[in-house]
């Protein structure tokens, strides 16, 4: 029988959630491999493609001995060389077809709250760590920071008779390109973000203001913007039935945004302390669904990314610190390095410019690093 030669990122993604775990081998170079990995496969082992085409013999004696092999790199080239080395020597092994830059766009949908007819389906675009929700009720729904691949978020609402009423954006994104103006004239609803964040958009936008409300479905739910400014200066959170709390980049599960991107970061460090702290009014039982996350870590066992409030105010270090001025120094000590692409997409995400797929697919490529780094890691 004919060895299955390739492992779609989709199939990877379905079968480690249920427990699959092969060797993988990695072939891209160290520094790739140091920065971003498919984490979900523990087993890992990196040996650079070149190793292969200087040293093949070398290079196959240094994999450790596995039932079964999976063969990873950027764009899913060098990894099916690698694989068919391996088969030739009777090593069975598949290659991860797209690589990593196809990791970076797969999807895991998940229900994450359901009261009374209305819902919030979270979509996690996995690799990046990046979060995306759809609320519903009454027929309607809105989507919150959708990505690029804006068709999942019409195949969801058709597939759930559901009308896109409303597209919001919690700030200018700077890890990934937004699909909220596309999103938003594709169904013919209005595109909202933060004006501090637009200054010169190329794009048409509704301002969001803080105390705003918007109307799910006719019915008693409500998005309400709540103005929480530090990681970017128009980054806003909303509140929805009074139960989820979408923190977009402000407050994650175990970090908090990264306040550095616009250049200011003292003055955007002490608005998010002041941000932050405007979710003191709100209840220990309200779930917080943020925009990023760091990965598995925070996920729970359905491989969902939430937690109560009163669960972050005890575990979240950032949100223990009770003053102002070690907020900020803590803050300003760990600030991560910032990708090159970053600038270019905030200008794209501003209209201000429009990339083909390829520059998008390169732009895109690595994780998210919008966190703060001390908390990334802990
Ligand atoms: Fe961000």
């Amino acid at each position: 029988m004919e060895q299955v030669k390739e492992i779609s990122p989709a199939s990877l993604l379905y079968r480690a959630r249920n427990g699959y775990s092969p060797l993988l081998l990695d072939v891209r170079n160290e520094e790739d491999f140091g920065s971003w990995k498919i984490e979900c496969v523990k087993n890992q082992v990196n040996i650079p493609y070149i190793d292969f085409i200087e040293d093949a013999e070398g290079s196959l004696a240094k994999i450790p001995k596995a039932d079964e092999i999976i063969v990873l790199c950027g764009k899913g080239g060098a990894s099916a060389y690698v694989a068919d080395i391996l088969r030739s020597k009777n090593i069975p092994a598949m290659n991860v077809s797209g690589g990593m830059k196809a990791w970076g766009s797969i999807y895991i949908h998940s229900q994450i709250w359901l009261r009374d007819g209305a819902s919030v389906t979270q979509f996690n675009r996995v690799g990046k760590g990046c979060l995306s929700y759809m609320l519903a009720a009454g027929g309607e729904c809105a989507v919150i920071d959708a990505s690029r691949h804006i068709e999942q978020y019409i195949a969801h609402a058709t597939s759930h008779n559901l009308k896109i009423a409303h597209v919001f954006d919690t700030h200018l994104h700077a890890d990934h390109l937004s699909g909220g103006a596309r999103l938003a004239q594709a169904v013919a609803a209005r595109y909202y973000a933060g004006a501090a964040d637009m200054p010169g958009a190329g794009l048409s936008y509704t301002p969001l203001a803080d105390g705003m409300d918007f109307d799910i479905g006719g019915r008693a739910l409500k998005v309400v913007s709540m103005a929480s400014p530090g990681h970017t200066p128009g980054s806003t959170s909303f509140l929805f039935a009074d139960a989820i709390l979408f923190t977009g980049d402000t407050l994650f599960i175990s970090s908090m945004g990264r306040p550095d991107l616009g250049g200011h970061a003292k003055e955007w460090a002490a608005d998010l302390w002041k941000s932050v702290h405007k979710f003191g009014k709100l209840g220990d039982g309200v779930i917080v669904a943020p925009s990023h996350t760091a990965g598995l870590s925070e996920y729970d066992a359905d491989w969902r990314v939430m937690r109560t409030l009163g669960e972050l105010r005890r575990s979240n270090r950032l949100l223990t610190i009770r003053d102002e001025t070690a907020f900020i120094e803590e803050t300003l000590s760990h600030l991560p390095a910032e990708p090159e692409e970053y600038q270019k997409m905030r200008k794209a995400n501003m209209g201000l410019d429009s990339p083909d797929e390829q520059t998008m697919e390169q732009w895109e490529l690595g994780k998210n690093r919008c966190a703060l780094e001390t908390a990334r890691k802990g």
